[in-house]
């Protein structure tokens, strides 16, 4: 059987986009498999969807550490048992220890709900994205597929999808439109980065 890539995924809430990338892993979508499950929070609904496929997962909190030094030694501890060799940010709400971000450079990507480089940035997440969307008039939205580097939502763009926004446009209508929309983008990127898809000599 062919190597498949082991993929780890950070999620700190609902974890849907975790699971459109279990799913897409099934079907062959994505040419990979999600061997761990990260999570900022113990609680995260997610975390139900690792649990129901039998994967692993691991909490991280970094205020139950000593010091940061510690936490992010432990977490890259973890993803080196697991082999992990991909990252998936999935509504990942913590800034990655600079460690991790250093040991796979290239090799993390992030999922955001609107065109970076435009509403990204730190504090910009779940209904503040759409809101300043919807504040600015824009008339399309989508969501940004990127890699991650030491700064929010900074790194290169991998791949966009693009919907309308629409006059009468609620966040729960927008973000209902966007989320659809990086439920299949997402898988269809990671996959491109896995297959070496996209030229690294520009990575930063
Ligand atoms: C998504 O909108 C994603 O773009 C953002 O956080 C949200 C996570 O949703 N980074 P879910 O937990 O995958 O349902």
């Amino acid at each position: 059987m062919e190597n498949r890539a082991r993929i780890a995924v950070f999620i700190s809430g609902g974890g849907s986009n975790l699971k459109a990338l279990i799913d897409a892993t099934k079907c062959g979508i994505l040419g990979g498999q999600v061997v761990f499950v990260v999570s900022s929070r113990k609680k995260a609904f997610g975390l139900t969807y690792a649990r129901d496929e039998n994967i692993d997962t691991f909490v991280f909190k970094k205020k139950n550490y000593e010091s940061p030094e510690r936490a992010a030694d432990d977490l890259l501890n973890q993803l080196d048992a697991h082999k992990v060799e991909y990252i998936a940010l999935a509504g990942y709400l913590s800034l990655l220890p600079a460690n991790v971000v250093r040991a796979y450079r290239g090799r993390i990507a992030n999922i955001h709900p609107a065109l970076l480089p435009k509403y990204g940035g730190q504090g910009m997440f779940g209904h503040h994205v759409h809101e300043a969307v919807l504040a600015s008039g824009d008339t399309e939205s989508g969501p940004s597929v990127h890699l991650v580097d030491e700064i929010y939502d900074n790194g290169r763009i991998l791949g966009q999808a693009r919907v309308p926004v629409q006059p009468d446009d609620t966040v729960d209508t927008l973000s209902a439109r966007v989320i659809k929309q990086e439920h299949k983008l997402y898988a269809r990127i990671l996959n491109k980065l896995i297959r070496g898809e996209f030229d690294s000599s520009d990575d930063t």
